[in-house]
């Protein structure tokens, strides 16, 4: 796309910048418009709850991905500074018609028809590459009576709300083990009698499944089995109105995604059922802590695969995970997961657990069509 594109497009509202991340000046201003704009927007949404990731890690993220094409750009005022954030990711191994988009304007610089006009431009840039369908993820109030600037401008622009979501955060009480333990109750609850207690639950009572867990890296004789559970998470997971097709996955993919995570100095732990008879991984789950704050984790994929749902096997890969995850990060107070909202046997379990909704998202998309007016 960067060939293509000009780097610099000027509207009433502001400047917009395509920025080249390996480019020390544009870097330093990626830098300060992630600080300015991303993450006063964030904390305006979720007060003390807000996680921006770091501008390291989406730094790490652009320059070492190959599977996603990214573009990241600036919108200026007039005096130069930054007002709001901008980016484009195309999924280049699958996912071919799909580009996702960010629109993030300052708080302070809103309903001046500044995300308009990046909206305007990210949509060219997108009809451009020939893509037709555009993807945003962005986090709406609990709160109904709130303000909601994301509802209002997405649906002004034609994008529908494809699989709406929650995010639901784990306040651990008291901080580190004792607070998993007690928010583990419910889990050991559903395990009792099918996982083995002496085995600290790490096997199940008549033999077939036993837990397998890794920081980091995914063991080599695992990792064709870890590739296609992540292929099935396309697939399985529920998707209701979102474009997605089957990603294609395979090993080198896995550890392209392992290297930007050590890049980062993210922590990442796995717990996988191992299917005894057959040797095979069947589900698996992850989570991850960022560098900058060890005390808060987030519940990334869990899949169970379907043949082997009914088992329990979700309830006991995401209990030994956190388990093992508060040994190496004793002082760990929260944990923040996203599900879909229609996924009730999910929310169920999590909400016994202690989760608690505080963010509302969704995929936000549109199909653009060649006719489309605005350009
Ligand atoms: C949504 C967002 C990008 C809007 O940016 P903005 O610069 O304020 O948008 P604009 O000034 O171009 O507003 C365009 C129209 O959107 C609607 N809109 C935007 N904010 C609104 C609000 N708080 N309440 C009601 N309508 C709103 C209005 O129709 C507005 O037109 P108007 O001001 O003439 O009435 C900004 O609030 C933001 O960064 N939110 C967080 C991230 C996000 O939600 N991104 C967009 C995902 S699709």
């Amino acid at each position: 796309m960067s060939t293509k594109t000009p780097d610099v497009v000027t509207s009433a509202a502001a400047t917009l910048r395509r920025l080249d991340l390996h480019d020390p000046g544009d870097e330093a201003l990626f830098r300060r418009a992630h600080a300015e704009v991303q993450v006063p927007a964030e904390h305006w949404l979720l007060g003390e709850r807000a996680a921006p990731r770091s501008a390291d890690d989406l730094l790490t993220a652009a320059r070492l991905e190959t599977t996603y094409e990214t573009t990241r750009g600036v919108a200026l005022g007039t005096n130069g500074a930054p007002v709001g954030l901008w980016m484009v990711e195309l999924p280049l191994r699958d996912n071919l018609d799909n580009a996702y988009i960010g629109i993030t304007v300052a708080p302070g610089h809103r309903r001046r028809g500044i995300g308009t006009a990046m909206l305007d431009h990210v949509e060219g840039l997108v009809r451009a590459t020939g893509r037709t369908v555009v993807q945003t993820w962005d986090g709406m109030p609990t709160d109904p009576q709130a303000e909601d600037p994301t509802t209002a401008f997405a649906t002004a622009r034609g994008y529908t709300s494809s699989l709406p979501s929650l995010r639901s955060d784990l306040d651990l009480d008291p901080p580190g083990a004792a607070g998993i333990e007690r928010a583990l109750a419910p889990l050991d609850a559903e395990l009792d009698g099918r996982f083995d207690v002496a085995t600290a639950r790490r096997e199940s009572t008549d033999g077939t499944y036993r837990l397998v867990t890794w920081w980091g890296a995914v063991p080599e004789e695992h990792l064709e089995d870890r590739a296609a559970l992540m292929q099935r998470m396309s697939t399985d997971a529920p998707a209701e109105d979102m474009a997605i097709e089957e990603e294609d996955w395979d090993g080198a993919r896995v550890r392209e995604d392992e290297a930007i995570c050590r890049a980062q100095g993210k922590t990442v732990v796995e717990t996988a059922a191992l299917h005894v008879p057959s040797g095979r991984l069947v589900a698996f789950t992850m989570l991850a802590v960022p560098k900058a704050t060890p005390d808060l984790a987030s519940q990334w994929d869990t899949l169970v695969l379907t043949e082997h749902r009914g088992a329990r096997l979700g309830a006991a890969v995401k209990a030994a995970n956190l388990r093992a995850l508060v040994e190496r990060f004793p002082a760990l107070r929260r944990v923040t997961t996203y599900n879909a909202a229609s996924n009730a046997p999910m929310l169920r379990v999590n909400f016994a657990m202690g989760y608690h909704p505080v963010l509302r998202t969704t995929c936000w998309q549109r199909r653009l069509e060649t006719t489309d007016a605005h350009e």
